[in-house]
């Protein structure tokens, strides 16, 4: 991950209108990249955006609020993040949070490489570091079944100015400025009611607050 770095200068310099790209009758205006880098998710023109959340994401943009967007099963949340990027020319990184995935792939870990001919401990940065440092958009799927260790590093950056600190490394990771949170849901984090997401967990009262728009 800590190969693929984004350029850290760049900033949304260009304006786009919510009437003229989204389709909504408003004359919001909102701030995107002018270049269209790698990590910008792909388009797809044929994209249907619905205007309440679509304005939700937009605003989780342009105004570094957490957005949290509940559904159900295949309603476009992930798309829909993706494809409000596309637009701003806003670099993405989709995380899923099942419960495969550990505090461990989030944050890094340490590697043994050689160098020199010799062994030596090498940090390898995970994403939500490398994710940090950058002007990117990282979305994380499936919120509602992440384990409680992963939860807990993300509740430590979801405050707006949230810096993470890599203990084992000696390094407090400041947001960059146009660095951005979202996350996807089945459930509205009270656990799963209907018994059609088994497996998912109750999210915790941080979780559920912090978020200052709550799509549904
Ligand atoms: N409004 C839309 N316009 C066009 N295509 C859509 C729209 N909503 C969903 N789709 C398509 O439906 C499929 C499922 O969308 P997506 O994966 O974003 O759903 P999801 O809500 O994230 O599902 P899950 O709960 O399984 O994560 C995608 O292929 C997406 O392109
Ligand atoms: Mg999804």
């Amino acid at each position: 991950m800590a190969e693929t770095n984004l350029d850290i200068d760049t900033h949304p310099t260009e304006d786009i209108s919510v009437r003229d790209v989204f389709g909504i009758d408003t004359d919001m205006v909102v701030k995107g990249f002018a270049e269209r880098t790698s990590r910008v998710p792909e388009l797809d023109s044929t994209y249907k955006f619905d205007p309440d959340t679509t304005l939700a994401i937009l605003a989780g943009f342009s105004h570094n609020r957490r957005v949290m967007i509940q559904g159900y099963h295949g309603t476009g949340k992930s798309t829909h993040i993706e494809q409000v990027a596309s637009r701003l020319n806003w670099p993405a990184v989709r995380v899923n949070l099942d419960s495969h995935i550990s505090r461990i792939d989030l944050i890094g870990k340490d590697a043994i490489k050689l160098k020199d001919g010799k062994q030596v401990t090498d940090f390898q940065e995970g994403i939500l570091p490398w994710a940090l440092r950058n002007p990117t958009a990282i979305v994380f799927d499936e919120y509602d079944a992440g384990r409680a260790d992963v939860m807990f590093v993300i509740q430590r950056v979801l405050e707006v100015d949230g810096k993470l600190t890599l203990l084992d490394q000696n390094q407090v990771i400041t947001p960059h400025p146009y660095f951005r949170i979202f996350s996807t849901a089945n459930t509205v984090g009270l656990g799963d009611t209907t018994g059609l997401y088994h497996g998912t967990q109750p999210v915790s009262y941080t979780h559920l607050t912090l978020p200052t728009i709550y799509s549904v």
